[in-house]
């Protein structure tokens, strides 16, 4: 496997639509041939509940944040195909549920 993909399932995520991303996720990875060089997992809590659905990936770790259905195309599309990651989407140390 290329990537592990650690999507949040948890229910601050859940409420803010993970599983129209899952689906999102799984589409793009079909639709761009890359089932079998990543694998996509949900994980309990991340931690950035406030900015969720939340997307972890491996090696990285690189965390997403607001990963909406059309970002987790690009995101595909971008880091995982390309080995480009999005940057303007990633996770900031102020971003996690507590700080500040
Ligand atoms: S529920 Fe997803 S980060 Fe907390």
């Amino acid at each position: 496997m290329a990537y592990r993909l650690y999507l949040c399932n948890g229910p601050h995520c859940t409420a803010r639509g993970a599983d129209t991303t899952r689906r999102a996720l799984e589409q793009a990875l079909w639709e761009l041939g890359l089932l079998t060089a990543v694998e996509l997992q949900l994980s309990g809590c991340q931690d950035h509940c406030d900015h969720g659905p939340n997307l972890l990936i491996y090696p990285g770790a690189c965390r997403y944040v607001g990963v909406t259905s059309e970002r987790a195309a690009a995101i595909v599309a971008c880091h995982l195909r390309n080995d480009t990651p999005i940057v303007a989407w990633q996770a900031t140390p102020d971003m996690r549920r507590g700080a500040g």
